[in-house]
């Protein structure tokens, strides 16, 4: 039996960080076993331009604790506004690794997201040109579609015509949470990819609904029936390098999330190791978390894997995390999975 695993430190390919006094509490937590994330440009204002991303990563990396080994990678909202040239110049300064399509109105600060998608087609050509990718939230919001099918809508109906139109664009879809997902992300080639989050690989929607409504679970898109969750917990430990982790980790204050209009996300930055490696050893893919974790998300944008190390422990007691985090914005609840974990992440 493992009970010792030692992985390249890994990358979180879909992180928000928030801003302000969120931002100071949260970032630690990621950094302390993260090295690099994809961070999601959906603030308030949105993270829009060059000048946006270059003063938000000045922000982040003011309150990254001394020391820490860890690095923002910036992206951009798209916008129907956005400027083709202002988006190459900003991966031509290295300082972004992907722009982000909301739908208008699917998420959380989405309103500024696109409505209609051959507004953006220049921008993505020019995107298309240079090799930058695009992460895209992949649900529709039409009122008449039922949530729980957003997602293979959009995939038939905006996400399918769009890679007909531009194949060489190259597309990560992010936080996919159904089989139809898992299957087009199969359809393509080097220029597909899915993001799966800690989460989605340990609730269905059960554990939102059953036994009273749990608004620490729920997120967008929102988790599907349990045949969905197998279907991603088989991709996650596939060791196909198309799927890589994207946290989708999203705090909210708890007074946010716990009212009668709560607001979306999961916060699993804490604890998402060790609940990966529990998910993966009992998927009997142990070894196959390095590659998911550490190796294929930086494969997908063209970086090196990390010559530092993390390690797993398993120990015969379980794991002890803070229910809460507290941040200077108030309490932001840490996921809980609902079982016990055994794995630790060494300090
Ligand atoms: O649950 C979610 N929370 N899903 C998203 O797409 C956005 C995120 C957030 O920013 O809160
Ligand atoms: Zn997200």
């Amino acid at each position: 039996m493992t009970d010792i695993l030692t992985i390249p430190r890994p990358d979180d390919m879909h992180l928000h960080l928030r801003d302000g006094a969120v931002l100071a509490g949260v970032l630690p937590e990621t950094a302390r076993h993260f090295g690099r994330a994809i961070i999601m440009p959906n603030l308030v204002p949105p993270i829009v331009t060059m000048a946006d991303a270059q003063a938000y990563r000045a922000r982040i990396m003011a309150v990254l604790p001394k020391g820490a080994d860890f690095t923002p990678l910036m992206t951009l909202y798209l916008t129907e506004g956005t400027d083709a040239g202002d988006v190459a110049a900003a991966h031509g300064a290295g300082l972004i690794h992907a722009v982000k399509l909301y739908p208008a109105g699917a998420t959380t600060n989405s309103h500024g997201g696109v409505r209609d998608f051959t507004r953006v087609l220049p921008v993505l050509e020019k995107m298309a040109e240079i090799g930058l990718p695009l992460c895209i939230h992949g649900e529709v919001t039409d009122p008449d579609v039922d949530i729980f099918d957003r997602e293979a809508v959009f995939i038939d109906t905006v996400l399918d015509p769009l890679r007909q139109r531009l194949p060489s664009l190259r597309v990560v879809m992010e936080h996919i949470t159904t089989s139809q997902g898992v299957n087009y992300a199969r359809t393509g080639g080097d220029n597909l990819a899915a993001t799966i989050t800690t989460h989605h690989l340990i609730i269905n929607r059960n554990h939102i609904l059953a036994g009273g409504i749990k608004p620490h679970y729920y997120c967008l898109p929102v988790a599907k029936r349990e045949s969905h969750r197998l279907a991603l917990r088989e991709a996650a430990t596939s060791g196909e390098a198309r799927f890589f982790l994207g946290t989708d980790s999203a705090p909210h204050i708890d007074a946010l999330k716990e009212q009668a209009c709560g607001c979306a996300g999961c916060f699993t930055a804490t604890n998402t190791m060790p609940l990966l490696a529990h998910v993966f050893e009992e998927m009997g893919a142990l070894d196959r978390l390095a590659g998911f974790t550490s190796r294929f998300g930086a494969g997908f944008y063209g970086l090196p894997v990390s010559g530092k190390t993390l390690t797993l422990t398993k120990s015969a007691a379980p794991a002890i995390w803070p229910e809460k985090l507290d941040t200077g914005a108030g309490p932001v609840t840490i996921f809980h999975p609902g079982f016990p974990v055994f794995w630790q992440v060494n300090s």
